[in-house]
């Protein structure tokens, strides 16, 4: 088994993570890259037509097309470099340093990334499993330099305010290019 599907997300944030990411993404995009899409938990946000799923993990992505049928997905680099309108990192870069977050980007060109994590340096263990290396606003601000911050929204998130006793919320950014 994958060491990554223990990791993938706790179950008990306290809200329904589809309904309040399609809540934040108003708006139609097209080409959408889920980076990272783990077994597709997210998926079904999107238009079949729109959307290709990646994931370095084969196993995820055999879990990810056995529930969305229809569905594009992929477990193989590299993928088409033409530009994205979206990508959608839900708790991706969050286990990424700087310099492949970049790569990324660079790779896709997207006209719009969405990032969803729990900002804030506290949070980093770069020598873990999984490694995480959370960044502030500011740490993002500076990495995706050719991007605005367009759209910012918090949910406290349950699972980590009990675990960590103090309120901790999920942040939601979305990211427009210059
Ligand atoms: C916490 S899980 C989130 C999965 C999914 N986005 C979700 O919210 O259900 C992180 C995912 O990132 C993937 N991942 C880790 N490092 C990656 C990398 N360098 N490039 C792409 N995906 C990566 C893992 O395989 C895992 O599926």
């Amino acid at each position: 088994m994958t060491k990554w599907l223990k990791h993938i997300a706790p179950s008990d944030c306290g809200y329904s993570e589809n309904v309040e990411l399609a809540k934040f993404l108003t708006g139609k995009y097209e080409r959408v890259l889920d980076y990272g899409c783990g077994r597709g938990r997210l998926t079904q946000v999107f238009d079949k037509e729109d959307y290709i799923g990646y994931d370095p993990e084969p196993e995820l992505i055999a879990l990810a097309i056995h529930d969305n049928i229809g569905y594009q997905y992929t477990n193989i680099g590299p993928l088409s470099k033409d530009g994205k309108d979206l990508i959608l990192a839900y708790t991706v870069f969050v286990h990424m340093h700087d310099k492949q977050v970049l790569e990324v980007i660079k790779q896709f060109n997207p006209k719009t990334i969405c990032i969803v994590e729990i900002l804030g340096r506290a949070w980093r263990r770069p020598k873990n499993f999984p490694p995480t290396f959370n960044r502030s606003l500011q740490d993002y601000t500076r990495l995706l330099g050719n991007y605005n911050l367009i759209k910012e929204h918090k949910m406290p998130h349950a699972h980590y305010t009990t675990k960590k006793k103090k309120p901790i919320y999920m942040s939601y950014l979305l990211w427009r290019r210059k």
